[in-house]
């Protein structure tokens, strides 16, 4: 971390203690507040989901989630990960080989906000560190968004009982919230629009990310690539400011075939790795991985100009 870095961490605002930010609401209203996809007015809930006073209905499926992408916003007939690599993802998930992570991610959390908070993970996936998130705010209200209904049908189905955790199908372009609505926002590994996070934060609102280390994988790497290449830090986005960066890394061995399998399918450049090259993969049963990520904390600064 560097000094600047250092600096602001100690002067980032502890949001639902004492900052205006917080909603105190919450622990009384557990429905979710979302935003109409189509004419922006506040959704509100139903016997069968959610409407808004313009009368566009959004049904609740059997898993507790709402799909809240119009059909114009798809882009494609399966948008996001496709379900094999939402399989993929969940089942190597499930082994904890990156529970690590997800326990910097849920400290992390804690660190920035107090207990009632407002906060979305945008490109949730099954929501494997969603959960853990609503585990941290108890008090707080957390949203998963994901464009993939196989990823959020998974995530909505495996945090049923929590009623303060709300999955919805929508994309990371379009919120499917009000402006100034979270005090935080993380993305891990998912794509985002920064002006669309800035629009749905609060003043002074948190950005963390979790984006791949420069040694992230680099054993898969290469196999497939003659000159594997690192991956580069991340650039601070538009209108933020970095408040903390921390490196976490961990070599673990994985000595399951499906565990291997499961990881390749997953990862985003699966799809260069030959048939042939997984085979020998899987079939060798052991292989050394470098698990290396970068969790970044980030705050939206006021534009003193705007208005
Ligand atoms: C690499 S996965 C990460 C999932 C989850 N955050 C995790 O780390 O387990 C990226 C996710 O972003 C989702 N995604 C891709 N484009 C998106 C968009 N425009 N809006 C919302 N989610 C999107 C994919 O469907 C996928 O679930
Ligand atoms: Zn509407």
């Amino acid at each position: 971390m560097n000094s600047e870095a250092q600096k602001n961490r100690q002067t980032t605002p502890q949001f639902g203690r004492s900052s205006n930010n917080m909603n105190n609401n919450h622990s009384q209203d557990l429905h979710p507040r979302y935003q109409c996809p189509q004419c922006k007015e506040p959704l509100t809930v139903n016997q069968q989901g959610f409407s808004c006073a313009n009368r566009h209905q959004f049904d609740r499926a059997k898993e507790g989630y709402v799909n809240l992408l119009p059909v114009q916003n798809k882009g494609s007939k399966i948008p996001g990960d496709s379900p094999e690599m939402v399989i993929s993802r969940r089942d190597f998930l499930a082994t904890n080989a990156y529970g690590f992570l997800q326990q910097a991610v849920a400290v992390t959390l804690k660190n920035q906000l107090g207990n009632a908070a407002t906060i979305i993970d945008a490109g949730c996936g099954e929501g494997y560190y969603t959960k853990a998130l609503a585990e941290q705010l108890p008090e707080g209200q957390v949203y998963g968004v994901d464009i993939a209904k196989t990823a959020v049908r998974y995530a909505a189905k495996r945090s049923k009982s929590n009623k303060a955790l709300h999955f919805c199908v929508a994309s990371n372009i379009n919120l499917p919230f009000a402006d100034n609505f979270a005090d935080l926002i993380c993305k891990i590994f998912a794509p985002v629009e920064v002006k669309e996070i800035g629009r749905v934060l609060k003043p002074n609102g948190i950005f963390m990310t979790v984006v791949p280390g420069p040694k992230h994988l680099f054993e898969l790497k290469q196999v497939i690539y003659e000159l594997p290449k690192e991956h580069e830090p991340e650039v601070c986005p538009d209108g933020f400011e970095l408040v903390n960066t921390q490196p976490l890394t961990q070599t673990q061995v994985l000595n399951k075939a499906i565990d291997i399998a499961n990881l390749c399918q997953m990862t985003p450049f699966a799809w260069k790795l030959a048939e042939q090259k997984k085979q020998q993969l899987i079939e060798a049963g052991e292989m050394p991985v470098t698990f290396d990520f970068v969790v970044n904390v980030y705050r939206l600064v006021q534009n003193e100009q705007a208005d």
